[in-house]
């Protein structure tokens, strides 16, 4: 979604400002600027609609000088994508530029103030308007940090903010209220961003601000203060960063380079969390004792998209391993849901990014009406993972391609290992959880077998690219990966997909099945296997086209599948880590023959910062 870089130093900002932009852009946008403070403390704005390929290009016919400025990805909320409603905006012709994360959500009231005053507003964004306040402030001869803090209690909504001005050349300001920010201390430069991965290169010591917190930087000095408390001390954190993080190795995608890498990404989520003389996982940051746990009666995930399948596979997991009934939300109606709660309630949120909105705000809201709340997340550092009280990281190493696929593998092992340690501490027998624990550290290499299908998986590809809508369906546990496997093809490939129990077909959804209307069916043996079975003769009744994962020698579904993906056979307790592999290479290959943009697909975002 929309990414902050800023840099106050001795050398050129434009290089760094535009290489931040580039690593923030696996988050998604629609167009890209910067302003910076030139020599002669000049304001020099450069924005274009697009990827930050086409600022470049405007760059390097008309470059932005100077060594403070600020930069911009935009994600469009108010107003379309094009370069007036780009961002940095300008405040009172020139005296101030503002790049803005979030939503302002009295804008109208003060565009509409404002206007009063005679300020002639150049776009339709929410964001103009805090630029034109902090220039109003600005002509009072306040200095301006005192500006930029003055403005902000009339601001409703959410910021992450940028700010720079002519009048103080070489003073960047920030301020953050729901939207991320962390300064980066360098040495004798200052810098600014939305995601620390923006700055990772150039330092490793950042500070990440909090809500109602304001920043004033300049090359040697770095002020914080609180809105309400006033000046704080601030905390510098190390983060983690490798060079090599992020390169794409000769893959021609990170989506396929991330589906690749899932065997390490399950060897990862393990290590450290087995212990095999009792049968048993461990977690690290819970903070729950195990006395604590046993009385949970009930529990709670709450997430969105990706994250979300992966916490119905949770569902399933620990409904069968601890026998603890689990309900997932979504969270963005969790939030406002004011679902009845008891104390042995357990809240758990699930998030890559660890920096979703809607998540976040099911995080606060339960943790408002006194749950102990734990996070389920990837990105270490990020707004979930400190807010949180406890949790459990993914370590899948960072995740570029828009569209999760190792963070779910590493969500649903960590998943499958928390019903093993709750059944443990219930009624889950010795040689359960070891055969349990077993599957799931043996699982690299069926998955490494599985992704040597993709040929197969290209020849499915050709019988679907060319559908107007698929529909994916699978029962009990599969039900998510088939809900996965749609949202995967909808994402990239813009095709129109659903995913449904394939018990729930006939109650609706096979009134769409047609010729033109392939059907993938996820039916890896097990206990339903029959019962699916059934479901795909209704289906083929009907003249349906069939793309079946299924076991490996699974003959009988073979036959009856157009095309089959055989995946190997494993214990139903990864079966859904090893199924949805097929379907994550479908969506790819669907794409690729579409020729989408599949890491970074139109209209979407890696980290959804808005509600
Ligand atoms: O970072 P999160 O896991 O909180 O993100 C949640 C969803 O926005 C995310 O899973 C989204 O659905 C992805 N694009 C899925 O591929």
């Amino acid at each position: 979604m929309c990414g902050i870089v800023g840099f106050t130093g001795r050398r050129a900002a434009e290089p760094i400002l535009l290489a931040g932009l580039r690593r923030l852009e696996y988050r998604g946008y629609d167009s890209a600027g910067v302003a910076t403070i030139d020599s002669e403390s000049r304001l020099v704005v450069r924005k274009r609609a697009g990827r930050v390929a086409a600022l470049e290009e405007l760059l390097s016919q008309s470059p932005a000088a100077g060594e403070c400025g600020i930069s911009h990805t935009r994600w469009a909320t108010h107003g379309p994508a094009n370069d007036l409603n780009a961002h940095p905006h300008i405040g009172g012709a020139g005296r101030v530029a503002v790049a803005h994360n979030g939503v302002i959500e009295n804008h109208a009231q003060l565009r509409d103030e404002l206007t009063r005053l005679g300020y002639v507003f150049q776009s339709q964004t929410d964001t103009e308007v805090i630029a034109h306040l902090i220039a109003q402030e600005l002509k009072k001869d306040l200095d301006l940090f005192s500006a930029v803090r003055a403005i902000l209690p009339r601001l409703e909504g959410t910021y992450g903010l940028a700010v720079v001005a002519p009048c103080e050349p070489g003073v960047l300001i920030g301020a953050r209220m729901g939207s991320p920010l962390v300064v980066g201390l360098g040495d004798g430069e200052h810098f600014l961003a939305s995601d620390s991965s923006a700055i990772a290169p150039h330092t490793q010591s950042v500070a990440y601000l909090q809500d109602g917190e304001v920043v004033r930087l300049t090359a040697d000095e770095f002020n914080l203060e609180h809105l309400e408390r006033g000046s704080i001390v601030p905390r510098v954190d190390r983060i983690d960063w490798k060079p090599d993080d992020r390169e794409l190795g000769g893959v021609p995608h990170y989506m396929l380079k991330e589906i690749y890498e899932q065997p390490n990404t399950v060897r990862d989520a393990c290590r450290g969390r087995i212990r095999r003389g009792e049968a048993t996982a461990q977690f690290g940051g819970l903070n729950l004792t195990a006395a604590k746990l046993r009385r949970v009666r009930r529990i709670v995930f709450a997430a969105c998209g990706t994250s979300l399948h992966a916490a119905k596979i949770g569902e399933y997991l620990i409904e069968r391993c601890a026998r603890i009934p689990v309900e997932v939300e979504y969270a963005g109606e969790f939030r406002y849901s004011n679902a009845p709660l008891d104390d042995r309630t357990l809240v758990f949120v699930l998030s890559q990014s660890g920096e979703t909105a809607d998540t976040l705000g099911a995080l606060r809201e339960a943790r408002r009406r006194g749950h102990p709340t734990l996070a389920i997340v990837n990105t270490v550092g990020s707004t979930i993972a400190r807010e949180a009280d406890g949790g459990i990281y993914l370590h899948a190493g960072t995740e570029i391609g828009v569209a999760g696929t190792k963070s779910f593998a590493a969500q649903v092992v960590v998943l499958s290992l928390l019903a093993i340690y709750l059944g443990r501490l219930r009624h889950m027998s010795f040689t359960a959880g070891l055969e349990a624990i077993d599957a799931i550290e043996s699982a690299p290499e069926p998955l490494q077998k599985t992704l040597a299908i993709e040929p197969l998986v290209v020849a499915a590809a050709e019988r679907i690219a060319n559908s107007k809508s698929v529909l994916f369906l699978g029962r009990d546990v599969h039900h998510p990966v088939a809900l996965e496997g749609a949202l995967k093809l909808k994402e990239i490939s813009y095709i129109h997909a659903e995913g449904y129990p394939a018990s729930e077909m006939k109650h609706g959804p096979i009134a769409l099945v047609d010729p033109e209307t392939p059907c993938v069916v996820v039916a890896p043996r097990g206990p339903l296997h029959a019962k699916t079975m059934s479901n795909i003769e209704e289906l083929k009744a009907r003249r349906g086209v069939i793309v079946a994962v299924g076991t490996e020698g699974d003959r009988e579904l073979e036959r009856r599948a157009d095309v089959f993906l055989p995946i190997p056979d494993v214990p139903e307790i990864i079966q859904p880590l090893v199924a949805v592999v097929p379907l994550q290479l479908l969506a790819y290959h669907v794409a690729l023959l579409l020729g989408r943009d599949i890491d970074k697909p139109r209209n979407l975002a890696k980290s959804v910062t808005v509600e």
